[in-house]
C-alpha cells in the first residue's frame, strides 16, 4: 500500500541529546532525560525524532567528529539507555532517525590513529593521503574564516591527509569497498537497535571522488547511494535516508535517482534560502521559482522542509544582492553572520521577536511541498546567545521551566549556558509557562501540527501556484485523490486583499473551508474569492464543501 511511505506525512523534530534534558544532574543532557520527555514530544504531535550525533566523540564539532560508530558517548548514557529510548518511541508510535556521519571520522578514531601511525595498517587506505601538499589545498574549505585548508600534514604519517571539514575530521575514502562495507555495517547495527533510518551528513562529499589529483569539480559516485538504499531496505523495509545535500536543483534530482532508487528524502535547501529571501523582501516570486525548480521529483521521494537547522542559515546559493537583502533584514551585524555566507541566529530573534512573522514562517514550512522538520526549541521560540562561538549560539539547552537552568539540569554547570534574562531567557521563554497558556506559540504549534497531519495532500499531492496578482501573497494548491487544499500566505507587513480563482473542480461547490477558523469563503458568481489577508496573514483552506471527509473515505 503506497500509504506505507510514512515519511510523506511525518512531522520531524531534531534535537541533540546533550542539550535536551539532563536526568542525572551532571549538567549534560542524556538519554534518560530525553526518554522522560517523550510524552511531551508525542503531545506536540511529533511523529519522528531526528537525533543528532550521540556516539563517542571528542566533541569538537558537536559530535560530528565520531570516534566510535557502535556506541553511545558515556556522557549521554549507555547503549541500554539508547534502546530504552527507541523502545519508548516505538510504544508511542514515534520513529527515530539518527545522524549518519561517514564522510569523515574524528582524528581520535582508532582507525585514523592506526592509519597515521602505521603505513601497513589496513586502515591506511581508509583515509585520503598525499605525500606532498596538494596544489588545491586551500580551496573548497567548508568553514571559511575558521578552517584554513582541506589538507593537513600529519607528522606521524609523514603525509598530508584530506579533510573537507575541520582538520580534526579526516575524510574517509568512501570509494574504498572496505569503507563502504563498514558504512553498511554501521547502518545495520543501528537498525537492529530500533531506528527507522538516517539523516546522512554531507552527502555530496560522501559520494565525491577524493584525492590530491581529482579535478576541481570531482566526479560523483551516485551509485553508492543506491547501494546504501538497497542494503537498508533489505534489512528494514521501511527505513529511509534523509540526505543533507545543499546543491543546485538540477543536481538535487540525482540524489533521489530517476526512479527514486537512491535517497527517499533530501532537505530542500533551495526552498529554505529562497523562503528567507522571500520573507526578507515580502516577495514570493523567488520562492515560487525555487519550488518550481525542485518540483519534478520521483513520486516516492520527498523533500525535507525546514526553517532553521543546527548550522548557520546558509545563504550561499542566493545571488550576492539577494544575500545582502537577507543579511540586512535578519542578521545585519557582523556578529550575527558566519562563514561569509550565512546567519547564525535562531529563528525568533531573526524575525524580530514578531509572533505574526513566526507563525507565518512556520505555516509556510508546514504547507510547502514536503515534510516539515522542526528544530528543538523553535516550538517555544527560543533565542540565541551570540557570545558563543560559530554555530554554538543556537545550540543552547532546552528551556523547560522557570526553575534554575530552565529546568534543563540540576547542576549549576550546564554543558552550554542556558539563556537567561531578557525576552528569550528561560524566565520568560519556557515550556511550562507556554503549556498553561492557550495562546502560546507552543499551543499554536500543537494545533497546527494536528491540522497538518490531517492534510496528507501536502506530502502526497501535486501542487500548483494560483495567481494572486500580488507579489506579497503566495497561494499554493494541492490535489490528491479528488481532494484539494489551498494555502494563502501574505509575506508583507501590509494587509492585502487578493482575488483568487482556485479553479474549483466540477464536483466541488466552490466554498473554501477555512481549516483554522470558522471564517469560510464563498465564491462570487464567477467562482472568484476575495480574501482579505492581514499583515503576515495565512489561511489554510479545503476547496469544496464540508463533506470532504466523506470523499476521503471513498478512496
Ligand atoms: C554538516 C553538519 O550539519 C554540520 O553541523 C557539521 O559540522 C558538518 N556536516 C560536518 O560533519
Ligand atoms: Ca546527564
Amino acid at each position: 500500500m503506497i500509504n506505507d511511505l510514512w515519511y510523506k506525512n511525518a512531522v520531524v523534530y531534531c534535537l541533540s541529546v546533550g542539550t535536551y534534558m539532563d536526568a542525572n544532574g551532571d549538567g549534560i543532557g542524556d538519554f534518560e532525560g530525553l526518554t522522560r520527555r517523550l510524552d511531551y514530544l508525542q503531545g506536540l504531535g511529533i511523529t519522528t525524532i531526528w537525533l543528532m550525533p550521540f556516539q563517542p566523540s571528542p566533541g569538537r564539532d558537536n559530535g560530528y567528529d565520531v570516534s566510535d560508530y557502535y556506541g553511545v558517548d558515556p556522557r549521554y548514557g549507555t547503549l541500554g539507555d539508547f534502546v530504552e529510548f527507541t523502545h519508548g518511541c516505538q510504544q508511542r508510535g514515534m520513529r527515530v532517525i539518527i545522524d549518519l556521519v561517514v564522510n569523515h571520522t574524528s582524528d581520535q578514531h582508532p582507525w585514523f590513529k592506526a592509519a597515521r601511525s602505521d603505513p601497513k595498517s589496513k586502515y591506511r587506505d581508509w583515509y585520503v593521503w598525499s605525500k606532498t601538499e596538494p596544489k588545491n589545498a586551500t580551496s573548497g574549505v567548508v568553514f571559511p574564516g575558521v578552517q584554513k585548508s582541506t589538507w593537513t600534514r600529519d607528522a606521524a604519517a609523514k603525509a598530508w591527509y584530506f579533510h573537507r571539514f575541520y582538520e580534526f575530521q579526516p575524510d574517509l575514502d568512501t570509494a574504498n569497498p572496505h569503507v563502504q562495507a563498514e558504512i553498511l555495517k554501521i547502518m545495520g547495527f543501528w537498525l537492529e537497535l530500533g531506528v527507522s533510518g538516517f539523516r546522512m551528513d554531507a552527502v555530496p562529499f560522501v559520494i565525491s571522488a577524493k584525492g590530491a589529483r581529482v579535478p576541481a569539480k570531482p566526479p560523483e559516485q551516485f551509485d553508492m547511494l543506491r547501494r546504501f538504499r538497497e542494503f537498508l531496505q533489505w534489512r528494514r523495509g521501511d527505513a529511509i535516508i534523509l540526505g543533507e545535500a545543499n546543491v543546485l536543483p538540477e543536481d538535487d534530482m540525482k540524489y533521489f535517482g530517476g526512479d527514486g532508487e537512491r535517497l527517499q528524502m533530501v532537505f530542500n535547501f533551495q526552498a529554505n534560502q529562497n523562503l528567507f529571501y522571500a520573507l526578507a523582501t515580502a516577495d514570493s516570486r523567488p520562492l515560487k521559482k525555487a519550488l518550481n525548480a525542485t518540483k519534478p521529483r520521483p513520486a516516492t521521494a520527498q523533500w525535507g522542509m525546514f526553517l532553521r537547522n543546527h548550522d548557520e542559515l546558509d545563504l550561499g546559493r542566493l545571488t550576492r544582492p539577494q544575500r545582502a537583502a537577507v543579511f540586512a533584514a535578519f542578521g545585519p551585524d557582523a556578529s550575527m553572520q558566519l562563514y561569509g555566507r550565512g546567519i547564525r541566529r535562531r529563528l525568533m530573534p531573526m524575525l524580530g521577536g514578531d509572533r505574526r512573522r513566526l507563525e507565518l514562517a512556520t505555516s509556510l514550512m508546514m504547507t510547502l511541498p514536503g515534510t516539515p522538520v522542526i528544530r528543538y526549541g523553535d516550538e517555544i521560540a527560543m533565542g540565541d546567545d551570540l557570545r558563543l562561538k560559530e554555530r554554538e549560539c543556537a545550540r543552547t539547552p532546552m528551556q523547560w521551566s522557570t526553575e534554575p537552568q530552565g529546568g534543563f539540569t540540576k547542576s549549576d554547570r550546564p554543558v552550554s549556558p542556558v539563556i537567561s534574562g531578557g525576552p528569550y531567557g528561560f524566565e520568560h521563554t519556557n515550556v511550562a509557562d507556554q503549556r498553561r497558556d492557550p495562546d502560546s506559540f507552543l499551543n499554536w504549534l500543537e494545533r497546527i501540527i494536528r491540522m497538518r497531519k490531517e492534510v496528507p495532500e501536502i506530502g502526497w499531492g501535486d501542487f500548483q501556484f494560483i495567481p494572486t496578482r500580488t507579489k506579497e501573497v503566495l497561494a499554493i494548491r494541492y490535489d490528491w485523490r479528488r481532494n484539494s487544499v489551498l494555502f494563502v500566505h501574505n509575506l508583507g507587513a501590509e494587509p492585502r486583499e487578493v482575488t483568487i480563482e482556485p479553479g474549483a473542480e466540477g464536483e466541488h461547490d466552490g466554498i473554501l473551508v477555512n481549516l483554522l477558523s470558522g471564517d469560510h469563503s464563498e465564491p462570487d458568481q464567477k467562482g472568484r474569492h476575495r480574501i482579505l489577508m492581514e499583515a503576515y496573514g495565512y489561511r489554510w483552506f479545503r476547496i469544496g464543501g464540508l463533506d470532504y471527509l466523506l470523499r476521503r473515505s471513498e478512496v
